[in-house]
């Protein structure tokens, strides 16, 4: 007897966030981990039919992101606009489905900022008293924690920042350093008061410590009771002048410390997207919402997400997270990721040598619902992806099409040969579901990649590639294969949160619309397929291995560069804009539409693909000089902007029907225009 079907529940509106990486660094893999562990949660949550949402921004303030910028001789502005877009590209490479990327430097951040504030204010949360801090007498600016290092007060190891030992593991205040120096300039620090001002976090004690039962992981909610018991929180909310943030309302040279506008960035960058799509942004975040509101963080950041995050949402009437879902660290090799081991891994570097699907399986396989760390053993990824994906999970596709393109004109049969079988895997979704919706995605891919094997069983039991010699049993070759695609179709459908990019490949294989979870109710009958192109293939030892080289030569670079400022690129509002021109010269120009059939590289040339245009009924062959920024397998099927009236080109590899548009300065930085959902192939440009 086969398991009844549950019906997906009725449609939910989430918001679902990950958390904001600082506007001073490249992304790498630790980073990854959080920002797949996201998306393949919100990717699952759209597939099953509801309305997701999925937002993030850069965390653009602070005094690292000041001082960062002044050591490359560059605005913090300029610095935040380049890591923005650095930012943007790689999670775009790693099919991080974000609704909105934006920047808490934002006009609807500062606004949300002071909102909070004077919410707060107003209600007698903020309080003020003169406290002492360490100030750089050269740099004449107070410093932060981690730019005083000095000996441990406890044990007296050397070279110690000034919030806590790493030998002894003790915390303490700056100012009980031994010895201190200021990072910045060398300097002894020197005493000096100055009022600030103090989120009374004690006055929502009852509230936190209700709130944290059940909306966070009892390890979690446990640390911060624990904290709660020791010391009856005021939280310093402000920073004094110089500081790269908001100033504080009528508080002259008193800035908003980082850690208070940054999780309002995700309200900010929620707002940005309601504006633009027209959403009401009030039904998520308004008290009583019935809207869903969820954060995914690591577990060094609890106590910012779970003590005063909630209790400013409260304090300033704003609805409070249904969810703050904390994951543990990224290892590589079983140790801290390490630079000189070539381990700390750019996610640009990864790019240059690996598909990011390949990643994110993996991350999937080993993620679950709970903050112990993760290890990224290389061997391992090696390992999984080719004999999971490659061995088993594309392998079952590549077994059954070609007796279907081959002796039955690319068309499946009208029936299946076993329909309990593929009751049985219809049935597995359920409980592959719940894993998923509870965030064990390793249990669900253990789940998946069962039914895989017993898929490849069927075909071994079933031997195709014999029946298809005789002409009594070669009748039977389409209908097992048939069988084996269905069965490949569920699984795929399953993957899909994970490998979205192989799943818009088999749909563009099997001639589907975009696959949703519901639709593995039905099977794929009495219709044509595409031929097979191999889907993912095997991970070579090599490729690893250039990478890991890579990391240590990037590594290198940065210790010999002789200045940072060397590299810095002009922002893209700083290039001068060209000449005007009037409405006759723009009208010449005939845009359309183009949707890329096909890319592949070009024997003997170093920047260009060959992409093959469908123009909407029309084909174009163009050479476009984007192989740096792009893979031929990731363009396949994209819809972008050509111009299609340039007069065709003679080149050394053929002749070039037009031009595709990209923004960017070029190298890795290209981009290329997207059209929104609803442009088809050779539609006009306007
Ligand atoms: O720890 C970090 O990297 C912070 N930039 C995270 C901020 S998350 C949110 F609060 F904005
Ligand atoms: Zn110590």
């Amino acid at each position: 007897m086969t398991q009844p079907i549950t019906p997906p529940p009725a449609t939910r509106k989430i918001l679902v966030t990950s958390a904001l990486p600082y506007a001073n660094g490249q992304i790498h893999l630790g980073h990854l981990l959080e920002y797949i562990q996201t998306d393949i949660w919100a990717r699952f949550q759209r597939l099953r039919g509801h309305e997701c949402y999925l937002v993030c921004a850069d965390d653009a303030h602070g005094t690292p992101i000041m001082l960062k910028a002044e050591q490359e001789g560059i605005t913090p502005q300029q610095l935040i606009d380049r890591v923005g877009i650095e930012h943007k590209r790689d999670f775009d490479k790693f099919l991080v489905s974000f609704d909105n990327y934006y920047s808490t430097h934002s006009a609807e951040n500062k606004y949300f900022s002071e909102l909070f504030y004077q919410r707060l204010n107003d209600k007698g949360h903020i309080t003020r008293r003169t406290i002492k801090q360490l100030f750089d007498p050269e740099k004449q600016m107070f410093l932060p924690d981690r730019f005083v290092i000095g000996a441990c007060p406890k044990c007296n190891s050397a070279d110690q920042y000034g919030d806590n030992c790493e030998v002894c593991g003790s915390t303490y205040a700056p100012t009980d350093l031994i010895d201190p120096k200021s990072v910045v300039s060398g300097a002894t620090p020197v005493q000096r008061e100055s009022e600030q001002l103090f989120f009374k976090l004690g006055d929502f004690k009852d509230f936190i410590l209700n709130w944290l039962n059940g909306h966070t992981q009892k390890e979690i909610a446990n640390k911060q009771k624990e904290l709660f018991d020791e010391e009856m929180f005021e939280w310093d909310i402000s920073r004094n002048a110089p500081y790269w943030g908001f100033e504080i309302p009528g508080e002259k040279g008193k800035y908003f410390y980082v850690w208070m506008d940054a999780p309002i960035g995700y309200l900010a960058s929620f707002k940005n997207l309601c504006d633009r799509k027209n959403l009401d942004f009030d039904e998520y975040f308004q008290v009583g919402s019935d809207c869903e509101l969820y954060h995914f963080i690591g577990k060094d950041i609890a106590r910012f997400h779970t003590l005063f995050w909630p209790a400013q949402m409260y304090g300033a009437d704003f609805r409070t997270p249904d969810g703050v879902w904390a994951h543990g660290f990224l290892t590589v090799n079983g140790q801290k990721m390490s630079k000189s081991r070539g381990t700390f891994i750019m996610a640009s570097t990864y790019l240059h040598h690996l598909n990011p699907e390949y990643l994110r399986y993996y991350f999937a396989g080993k993620l679950d619902n709970s903050i112990d760390d993760l290890d990224l053993n290389l061997d391992d990824f090696q390992t999984r992806v080719n004999s999971d994906l490659v061995g088993k999970l594309v392998n079952i596709a590549s077994r059954c099409a070609g007796f279907i393109s081959k002796n039955f004109d690319g068309k499946l049969s009208d029936s299946l040969p076993d329909q309990k079988m593929f009751d049985q895997f219809v049935a597995a979704g359920n409980s592959i579901a719940e894993s998923f919706e509870a965030r064990r995605y390793g249990k669900a891919v253990r789940e998946i990649m069962a039914l895989a094997d017993k898929a490849n069983q069927y075909i071994d039991r079933q031997k195709p590639w014999v029946l298809v010699r005789e002409d009594e049993t070669r009748a039977q070759v389409q209908p097992v294969c048939t069988q084996g695609l269905n069965l490949f179709r569920l699984l795929i459908i399953y993957l899909k949160p994970v490998l979205p990019r192989t799943a818009e490949n088999v749909e563009r294989f099997l001639k589907v619309s975009p696959l949703a979870w519901g639709d593995s109710l039905t099977p794929l009958l009495d219709h044509e397929i595409n031929r097979f192109k191999p889907l993912l293939t095997r991970i070579e030892n090599k490729a690893i291995q250039k990478m890991v080289d890579e990391t240590k030569t990037e590594q290198g670079k940065d210790q010999n560069a002789e200045k940072v400022s060397d590299k810095v690129k002009l922002p893209l509002s700083d290039q001068p804009i060209a000449s005007q021109i009037n409405i006759d010269d723009f009208s010449k120009l005939d845009l359309r539409i183009a949707k890329i059939l096909k890319a592949q590289k070009v024997d003997g040339a170093d920047k260009l693909l060959q992409l093959t245009l469908d123009l909407g009924g029309e084909t174009r062959n163009v050479f476009a000089g984007i192989k740096s920024a792009y893979r031929p397998e990731e363009l396949d099927g994209r819809l972008t902007v050509m111009v299609a009236n340039l007069a065709p080109r003679k080149m050394k590899f053929g002749v070039s029907e037009g031009m595709v548009l990209c923004a960017g300065p070029g190298g890795e930085d290209l981009y290329l225009l997207n059209p929104d959902e609803g442009a088809v192939p050779g539609m006009r440009v306007t």
